[in-house]
């Protein structure tokens, strides 16, 4: 019988059905990779791979490094890559703005809103510095937020609640609460709690407690620019729709080219 250990070996049941990001990030490393100076690919919180795997599986042409602050993420990714075979992963368990490399990478990528973990303008600003001092001189990187959605930022308590079940038949549930927002400094405090029933009876519980800050379309694009990050595309959804068009809110998704002059704005 399985035992989960951790939270981070529940996180890809919660995300099955989420294929959508995936196809995108797909379909411009398939675009863009004829244009790249190099074989070098690096996914900036890559979490457990629910991403990177499929698209590493894809070009094996390409070398992905895969870094996350979340060292219990990282084994996940590993595991998951050992067990399909897939060789062209490098893993790194860091955070973004240590993490150094001497050779450069011709594209990095951010999916499922990593950039929401900074909590400030100036820790936006940091990543982002971070991430240009990584890319090669023409390098890409696209990235996704949430689009701040006004509605939503006014709730309190339970946002989501919901059953899932494992391959096993085990019943997991996965709690979210926002019980602290400061709208002065844009931080919201999110609390996760998993309840893992097993089919012998017996339980178990996690919980991951982070705060995220969140910034509108223009903030960001504001920071990007200021550290060359010239955007190229902006899409309001994962079917490439520019921004703005569709249901509000939409997500808020850069695809950025380092040093270039792109629509910026
Ligand atoms: C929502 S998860 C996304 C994971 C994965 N990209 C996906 O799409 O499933 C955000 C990840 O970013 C990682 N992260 C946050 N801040 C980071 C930092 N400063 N450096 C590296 N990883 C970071 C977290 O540990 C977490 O695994």
């Amino acid at each position: 019988m399985k035992r989960y250990k951790n939270a981070s070996e529940l996180y890809d049941i919660f995300y099955e059905k989420r294929k959508e990001d995936i196809v995108f990030y797909n379909g411009i490393v398939g675009q863009y990779k004829s244009e790249f100076d190099n074989n070098r690919v690096i996914e900036i919180g890559a979490g457990t791979g629910r991403v990177l795997l499929p698209i590493a599986k894809a070009h094996p042409d390409l070398e992905f490094h895969a870094v996350d602050i979340i060292g219990d993420e990282i084994e996940v990714l590993k595991e998951k890559a050992s067990y399909a075979g897939i060789k062209n992963i490098v893993t790194h368990v860091a955070d973004i703005n240590e993490f150094q490399s001497k050779e450069k990478f011709s594209f990095a990528f951010a999916p499922f809103r990593v950039l929401q973990h900074c909590q400030s303008v100036a820790d936006l600003d940091r990543m982002l510095k971070s991430t240009k001092e990584l890319l090669s001189e023409n390098g890409r990187f696209t990235f996704d937020l949430f689009n701040p959605w006004l509605h939503m930022m006014v709730k309190e308590g339970v946002v989501f609640d919901g059953n899932y079940h494992d391959r096993e038949g085990n019943t997991i549930n996965r709690r979210v609460e926002i019980n602290h927002r400061d709208y002065f400094k844009q931080t919201q405090d999110i609390e996760e709690y998993y309840t893992v029933k097993y089919t012998d009876g017996k339980k178990a519980e996690f919980e991951w407690l982070y705060t995220t800050g969140y910034f509108f379309k223009d903030t960001a694009a504001m920071v990007l620019e200021k550290n060359d990050l010239n955007v190229d595309n902006l899409y309001s959804g994962f079917d490439r729709r520019p921004f703005g068009q569709g249901e509000y809110p939409g997500d808020l998704i850069f695809d950025c080219i380092k040093n270039k002059k792109g629509l910026s704005r």
